[in-house]
């Protein structure tokens, strides 16, 4: 996208945004670049966008302060419960019969997170994936499949986090008692910390299911093709309309036939990008390759 001037009454934020343009920013809408600038002048009491602009041009740190706080990155296990239930109950139960039907001597599951922040999204699903797949062994004696979770972000020190795979137990609230005794090891954090609180590290087997990589989801290819299920939830919000068609495109090429696309709560695919794919769990943003 590039920018009218026109559009933007303040010619000094006109400049900011150029210049975050230039950064590659240009794919995020602007009302949301505009939060996330005005969110930094508040935290450094900046009264307007000729003096911020000022600061940035003094202070290379802030630049990079600004920069960084465009990848936010709140997540949680178990996030949104009613959506892992949903996944639990009619979509990965799918996903394992189709596995088991291939016929082939290595089946695999292929499960994509786009945008996983520090790593909770993709390990709920490792967990809940491994929790189906012993239930079904132990009641049927039946073959296991491999298990292949995919999980990206832009974030490299988010990725860091999520491959030490240790979390504050304020983030595993939608944990039960049960999988955290079986999947969860207390740990002491690694830095002394001030407060009580606990940690935990997910386990060895879950942590060794889920292959980390930092990649632009606007950039990059997908880490891999014949996915069973991409997820991609809260990460477009912050994505304009041209980067969202792009996206969604990128998605329905890397999913297998009849693949599953989950998206964020508060986002919904409407007009051109739901053309390629039926919704069929309209509450929890499951969508189906058309
Ligand atoms: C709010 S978190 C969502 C985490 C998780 N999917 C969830 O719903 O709990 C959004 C994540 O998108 C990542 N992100 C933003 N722009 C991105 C891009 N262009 N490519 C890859 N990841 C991006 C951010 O770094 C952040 O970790």
């Amino acid at each position: 996208m590039t920018l009218k001037q026109e559009t933007i009454e303040d010619p000094y934020l006109f400049a900011i945004l150029n210049k975050l343009f230039e950064q590659g920013l240009q794919k995020y809408r602007v009302p949301f670049i505009r939060r996330r600038l005005e969110h930094r002048m508040r935290l450094r009491k900046i009264p307007n966008y000729q003096k911020y602009a000022e600061l940035l041009s003094k202070d290379p740190n802030e630049f990079t302060e600004l920069i960084s706080s465009f990848s936010i990155t709140v997540t949680e296990f178990f996030r949104d419960p009613s959506f892992f239930e949903r996944l639990r109950i009619n979509i990965l139960p799918s996903i394992i019969d189709n596995c088991r039907l291939t016929g082939s001597q290595t089946p695999e599951i292929k499960i994509w997170c786009a945008g996983s922040a520090t790593g909770e999204e993709p390990y709920s699903i490792a967990i809940l994936v491994r929790e189906l797949l012993n239930a079904d062994q132990n009641a049927m004696n039946l073959s296991s499949c491999r298990l292949g979770i995919f999980a990206t972000d832009i974030n490299s020190s988010s990725i860091g986090i999520s491959q030490e795979g240790i979390y504050e137990e304020t983030s595993l609230k939608n944990v039960t008692q049960n999988l955290l005794s079986r999947y969860f090891q207390r740990v002491s954090p690694k830095v002394p910390h001030s407060s009580t609180a606990r940690f935990y590290q997910v386990s060895e087997d879950i942590r060794k299911s889920v292959d980390f990589h930092v990649a632009d989801l606007t950039k990059t290819e997908p880490p891999a093709t014949d996915f069973d299920m991409i997820l991609c939830r809260n990460v477009m919000i912050y994505f304009d309309r041209e980067s969202r068609e792009k996206l969604i495109d990128k998605f329905h090429k890397a999913l297998k036939p009849h693949g599953y696309l989950a998206i964020g709560q508060s986002e919904v695919l409407m007009g051109k990008l739901l053309g390629k794919f039926r919704s069929i769990y309209l509450r929890e943003r499951i969508y189906q390759k058309a």
